[in-house]
């Protein structure tokens, strides 16, 4: 970690805690509050080492990870408080921790992504973590305003456990040409209440991240591990459509990428939503407001999908 990347991090966090300013979700105070709180240095140097909790959060690449423990637990041995923690989505816990000393004070936190958003992170309890140190990462976890999940350390954990043979299957539903992208979206979130489709969600995630969760699982020969490749997806990560992070993906495929999203025809008869400015229709003339809201045609407001 150098200077440069130290920039382009804070610079990401401002950008980030503004924007949920501008949305309303935090007063103006916390914005600032939030940067202040953060000691940003290219060295592993706490202001103090009591209670201290470490999440390890560099690249999902093992050899890096175990690099990052090992040091770590050099420069904290003989500190009995200190927890360290991984934040892997889809490596073992326990692979990455076995450079660390304390076994019962290791551990994982999964976050979720936009992590200034999202309420979940999954508790990963490891074979050998203590109960005292399982106690210790619920109450950071509810201390920060978040909801934690007890999970043993198992591919996927929860989320990505179900999530991963989900979007796989949504993707082979496509290559067979049984519906349209567009369609599975529109179907899961009216049909199963959903906020947001899987491609939807694959754009967000990124083509490439759920390519190299197949990837290691397939390479684990686990057949309780529902995963299979896909030519399709995996053209498209060649292509760099990785999703919204690339700005091209399922979405800009169909020129439907963001507000690149078709407009409103003018033979469309629905009524339009008077509170939102960029709306589209869906094939089915359904009027889908920005940020995957809808319209409700009673109230002529627009309203979050999971409200229908
Ligand atoms: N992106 C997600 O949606 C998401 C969600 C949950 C968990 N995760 C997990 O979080 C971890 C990071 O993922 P990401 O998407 O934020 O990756 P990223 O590449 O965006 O960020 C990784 C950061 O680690 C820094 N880094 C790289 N090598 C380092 C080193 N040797 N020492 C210190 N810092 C180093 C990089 O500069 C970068 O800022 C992974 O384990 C990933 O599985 C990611």
């Amino acid at each position: 970690v150098n200077e440069k990347q130290l920039e382009i991090a804070r610079k990401a966090i401002q950008k980030s805690v503004e924007k949920l300013h501008q949305k309303k979700a935090i007063q103006i105070e916390s914005v600032d509050k939030t940067l202040n709180s953060i000691n940003f240095s290219t060295k592993t140097e706490p202001k103090s080492d009591e209670n201290l909790l470490i999440i390890e959060a560099v690249p999902e690449l093992l050899d890096v990870k175990r690099k990052i423990f090992a040091a770590l637990n050099e420069q904290f041995k003989g500190n009995d408080s200190v927890i360290f923690v991984t934040n892997t989505s889809s490596l073992s816990v326990q692979e990455i921790g076995v450079k660390v000393g304390p076994q019962e004070r290791y551990g994982g936190l999964h976050f979720f992504n936009p992590v200034p958003l999202m309420k979940l992170v999954e508790i990963i309890k490891n074979v050998t973590t203590s109960q005292q140190t399982v106690d210790a990462l619920k109450e950071f976890v509810a201390d920060i305003g978040k909801v934690g999940v007890l999970c043993k350390d198992t591919p996927g954990f929860i989320v990505n456990r179900l999530l991963i043979p989900y979007s796989g299957e949504a993707v082979r539903m496509v290559e067979r040409g049984d519906a349209t992208f567009e369609d599975i979206d529109i179907a899961m979130k009216l049909g199963a209440g959903y906020p947001m489709g899987p491609f939807e969600l694959m754009d967000m995630t990124g083509l490439d991240t759920g390519k190299f969760v197949v990837e290691s699982w397939l390479a684990m020969n686990d057949p309780t591990l529902n995963v299979q490749r896909s030519e399709l997806v995996n053209k498209m990560v060649s292509e760099g459509k990785l999703g919204r992070k690339t700005g091209k993906g399922w979405m800009r495929r169909k020129g439907v990428f963001g507000r690149e999203r078709n407009p409103c025809p003018a033979t469309c008869e629905r009524p339009k939503p008077p509170t939102c400015s960029t709306f589209w229709c869906n094939p089915n003339c359904y009027l889908v407001c920005s940020g995957g809201q809808v319209l409700d045609t009673k109230t002529g407001k627009c309203k979050p999908l999971s409200e229908c």
